[in-house]
């Protein structure tokens, strides 16, 4: 890895190469909001500079393949016809990684690839598999200026594809309440997000879920059934007309006490290698319905409030419901439109710098802000002091609430946010 950061320092300041005449942008790995602002913007800026760039079909697949494709030229009226405000991208994606492509000769055809098509450098749109490709090609000397994305928001600076996912999430929990309030079902809600629970976190607050499970608190059930219970009941007693729910937010990457992830699907992996998770939610039904069945405290209560019939509703029910693909697709938010065009925009003046191998943090006023890609695709959770603030407003994580103890400090001037 040192050596590979050591070429990127040594191509930060290599200012005096030959300018690019033209660009291919690749998006690669999961899809998401944002991605076609992102090629918006590089193509955008690309045609104020006055250099060429064209999209390079499928993530990495197509650029394997470049030798036998003809990536289209996005011209002005080509890019006005990709709207940014929809999820997914234009130029498609596949979940293959360089390095694990068997054949020996696979980057000279890369390379003649890019020489059969003029381009040269790749502005790349993605997460940390992408990332880690980012730095695999420019340590074999190709041009690269990686742009963050991903809606599992893991890595060490914003992606684009955040914050859509996390407005998806909170919609569509706030949509399912109408249907739990009215059948007094508790719902559970899987989301993705992998070994990060920050979109689970931020859309399951955006949608005042009673609970909220990630992967970076491994959960006691016992505390969950407890505060499902209290709230619940609570709930139900305070209501005229006898109605009551109980949202949980899982992330998919949840994990059990002993750090164990649930899955039905360990053994099936994705092509860039990585077990499929899921299941959580069914997981969290049936264990907090087993929990119900052993509690005689349910026909006391729903026998008081009129619900209690025997052998057909004996305790509320419990739906899980899975959100898949749904929270990465449909449409952007605004402020994933506008980092995405930015951060598109600033790849091609960072590859025209000569600044390559590294990804785009952020575009504050005039000043376009970069770290080595290495270091921006290393791993990032959730902070859990985050929590802390959380579970004092009652909100659940599944484990007992710790104290969270402020400090108080006051600012001057330029303040960031980080979700
Ligand atoms: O990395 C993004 C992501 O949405 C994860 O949160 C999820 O586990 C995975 O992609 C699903 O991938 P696929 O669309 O390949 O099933």
């Amino acid at each position: 890895m040192e050596s590979v950061d050591g070429l990127i320092l040594e191509r930060n300041i290599n200012k005096e190469k030959m300018k690019p005449k033209k660009l291919g942008i690749i998006t690669s790995g999961g899809d998401c909001g944002g991605l076609n602002a992102v090629i918006n913007g590089a193509a955008r800026m690309a045609h104020t500079k006055g250099i060429e760039i064209c999209l390079i079909p499928n993530g990495y697949a197509g650029l394997y393949n470049l030798n036998d494709l003809d990536p289209p030229i996005i011209d002005f009226a080509r890019a006005d016809k990709i709207h940014s405000g929809v999820a997914g991208s234009e130029a498609g994606h596949s979940r293959v990684k360089i390095s694990k492509i068997k054949d020996p000769n696979k980057y000279e055809i890369i390379n003649a690839g890019l020489r059969k098509h003029n381009i040269d450098g790749l502005i790349i749109a993605g997460g940390d598999d992408t990332g880690s490709v980012v730095v695999d090609l420019t340590a074999k000397g190709i041009d690269c200026v990686h742009v963050p994305k991903t809606m599992d928001l893991d890595l060490q600076t914003y992606s684009v594809g955040g914050d859509s996912t996390i407005n998806r999430i909170s919609k569509f929990a706030d949509d399912l309440r109408t249907t739990g309030l009215t059948h007094n079902r508790a719902l559970v809600i899987e989301v993705f997000g992998r070994y990060a629970g920050h979109t689970a976190f931020r859309g399951g607050i955006g949608a005042d879920a009673d609970c909220i499970l990630i992967p970076e608190i491994f959960v006691d059930y016992e505390v969950v059934y407890q505060h499902f219970k209290k709230t619940y009941i609570s709930r139900l007693l305070s209501s005229d007309v006898k109605g009551s729910t109980y949202i949980i937010i899982a992330a998919e990457g949840v994990r059990n006490k002993d750090g164990q992830f649930f899955t039905d699907e360990a053994a099936s992996t994705d092509s860039f290698g990585h077990a499929k998770l899921s299941g959580v939610g069914q997981y969290i039904r049936k264990k907090l319905e087993s929990q119900m069945k052993n509690d005689k405290d349910w026909q006391q209560v729903l026998t008081k409030e009129g619900i209690f019939v025997k052998d057909i509703y004996e305790y509320p029910e419990i739906r899980e419901v899975s959100l898949g693909h749904l929270v990465r697709a449909g449409g952007t938010s605004s402020y994933d439109v506008s980092f995405g065009k930015q951060a598109g925009g600033a790849a091609v003046l960072l590859m025209l710098e000569g600044i390559c191998g590294v990804t785009v943090v952020d575009v504050q006023e005039n000043d376009i802000q970069y770290m080595p890609t290495s270091k921006a695709i290393e791993q990032r959770n959730v902070n859990l002091n985050k929590i802390e603030f959380f579970e004092s407003l009652g909100v659940c994580f599944g484990r007992k609430p710790v104290d969270y103890h402020p400090m108080f400090s006051e600012q001057h001037g330029h303040i960031r946010r980080h979700l």
